[in-house]
């Protein structure tokens, strides 16, 4: 095979692409990745998960000092500092060893890495960088991009997106947030915890679109007592960005009085959109649906034989851990093996604090279907929270009336993230409410409030 052939090219390096590579190359194919950032990782290793995940961490530390719960503890810190350089290096830290890990990973499996845009000259070929390569497959991996909001236009200084909002190079007095979805809250905390005051203004009557309607209600409820303050149900009309602060023009969703908000940094946090533009898609004969995503079958098949698609450039949520489960299947079935992810059960993670966690069916969802019971068990009832001083939200559980089964969990709690990981096994497994109602837990633990639920489905919990 000549330099330029592979068995199969991926295009984009991000959780999706760089994961099917590495399995593609495992089981024997010819790969390369093709990537046109600087390093590998895509979106979530370089400007989302990772970083984001660092300064939240970062933050929380600095707020526990900060604000006396250390203190509370017996554990007196005295004059309590921010260095916000440090904390910036520490987050650049993270990101450099997890995407030069990747780097490592590439050589130790023998993918090429293709450094440039890829962009498709024909179905079976792709041009980088003024060089034509050919494969028998192809991979879209393209990810996703800040979506746009006319009006408001980013300069990454005043007015930012996600990726401006992890370098700000000091704590603004008054941050703006633009849509109270995953970013917003997320990002909100981390300034906040730093000292900003926080407004989120958001277009719907309540914050967190498609979770379970109760946690978006309990959420909204936790956030306000940490000070963040909610403009619901209001659509922003215009920006005006100063020398020293932005000036946003705002009015009911529904129509009425405008006002003005002024604020020292605005972060757009809308949602994201796919990546497709340069993509030569109209060579390769890959159509859009009308969110400009590439619709896939089953087996991340696009319209055209021998070009897949997988991670955010396809329908479905946005998450990473989601794009690398399909990057390990495409891989299996380019290999000629089955390669399967069931998409009933994607958990999905707020690493807010308290953080928010679900997998399956919200209770809205699952009653649309057909009947159900509901367990719910509240975090001040769990003694390790208590114990903790965690004690805000609760764990609820969605099952089938009839047959038991789960069809949904939801968890409000410090550490939900961690907690979802038992809820979304159980339900992999085609668990009843009984199974994790009687399966043993560790105490003093929080996933015992998990257990609790589900002995709550059919209305007896111990520990209320
Ligand atoms: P991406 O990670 O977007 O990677 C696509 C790659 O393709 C990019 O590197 C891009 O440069 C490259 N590319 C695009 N077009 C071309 C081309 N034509 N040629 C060559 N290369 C190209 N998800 C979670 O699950 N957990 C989290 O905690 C989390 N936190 C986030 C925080 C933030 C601030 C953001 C913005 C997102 C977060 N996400 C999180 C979402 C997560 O980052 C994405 O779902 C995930 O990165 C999608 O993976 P992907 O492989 O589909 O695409
Ligand atoms: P999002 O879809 O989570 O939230 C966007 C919010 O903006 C929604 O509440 C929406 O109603 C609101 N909105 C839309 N237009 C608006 C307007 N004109 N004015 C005011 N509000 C408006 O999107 P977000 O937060 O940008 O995140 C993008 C994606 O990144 C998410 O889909 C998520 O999956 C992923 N992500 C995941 C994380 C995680 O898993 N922890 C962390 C961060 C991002």
């Amino acid at each position: 095979m000549a330099d330029t052939e592979f068995d199969v090219i991926v295009i984009g390096a991000g959780p999706g692409g760089y994961v099917a590579a590495i399995r593609a190359a495992q089981l024997g194919l010819r790969t390369a990745c093709v990537e046109s950032r600087e390093t590998l990782g895509g979106t979530c290793l370089n400007v989302g998960c990772i970083p984001s995940k660092a300064l939240l961490h970062a933050s929380e530390l600095f707020e526990e000092a900060n604000h006396g719960t250390l203190a509370k503890w017996g554990v007196k810190v005295g004059q309590v500092e921010l260095d916000l350089d440090a904390m910036h290096a520490g987050r650049k830290e993270a990101v450099g060893g997890l995407t030069k890990g990747i780097e490592f990973l590439f050589k130790k499996n023998k993918v090429a890495w293709l450094k440039g845009h890829a962009r498709f000259t024909a179905k079976d070929a792709i041009d980088v960088g003024g060089t034509a390569y050919r494969a028998k497959n192809f991979v879209i991996a393209t990810g996703s991009s800040v979506t746009p909001l006319p009006g408001v236009e980013i300069d990454q200084r005043r007015i930012v997106d996600s990726t401006g909002a992890l370098e700000l190079d000091k704590v603004p007095g008054h941050l703006v947030v633009i849509g109270g979805g995953v970013i917003g809250l997320e990002l909100g905390s981390v300034w906040k915890r730093l000292g900003a005051k926080v407004t989120v203004v958001e277009y719907l009557d309540q914050i967190l679109p498609g979770m379970d309607g109760e946690v978006r209600k309990e959420a909204n409820k936790i956030f306000k007592k940490q000070g963040f303050e909610f403009h619901l149900s209001t659509k922003v009309t215009g920006a005006q960005a100063g020398g020293e602060g932005v000036r946003l023009t705002v009015e009911p969703a529904a129509g009425g009085a405008a006002e003005t908000i002024e604020a020292d940094v605005v972060l757009v946090s809308i949602g994201r959109r796919p990546n497709t533009d340069g993509l030569g898609l109209d060579a390769a004969g890959v159509p859009l649906n009308k969110r400009g995503q590439i619709e896939v079958d089953h087996d991340f098949r696009t319209a055209v034989p021998g070009i897949y698609a997988i991670g955010d450039v396809t329908p479905g949520p946005m998450l990473a851990h989601k794009a690398e489960d399909e990057g390990v299947a495409v891989a299996e079935i380019l290999a000629g093996q089955v390669g399967i992810v069931n998409h009933d059960v994607i958990p999905s993670v707020v690493y807010t604090f308290p953080e928010i966690a679900s997998v399956g069916l919200t209770e809205e969802e699952a009653k649309a279907r057909g009947e159900v019971k509901v367990g719910k068990f509240p975090m001040m009832a769990n003694s390790r929270a208590k114990t903790n001083r965690e004690t805000d939200g609760f764990v609820k559980i969605v099952a089938d009336a009839r047959s038991d089964r789960v069809l949904g969990v939801h968890i409000i709690a410090s550490v939900a993230g961690t907690m979802i990981a038992q809820a979304a096994q159980a339900m992999e497994f085609g668990a009843t409410s009984e199974d994790i109602a009687y399966t043993c837990h560790a105490h003093p633990t929080h996933s015992e409030a998990v257990k609790e639920a589900a002995m709550a489905v059919t209305g007896k919990p111990i520990h209320v």
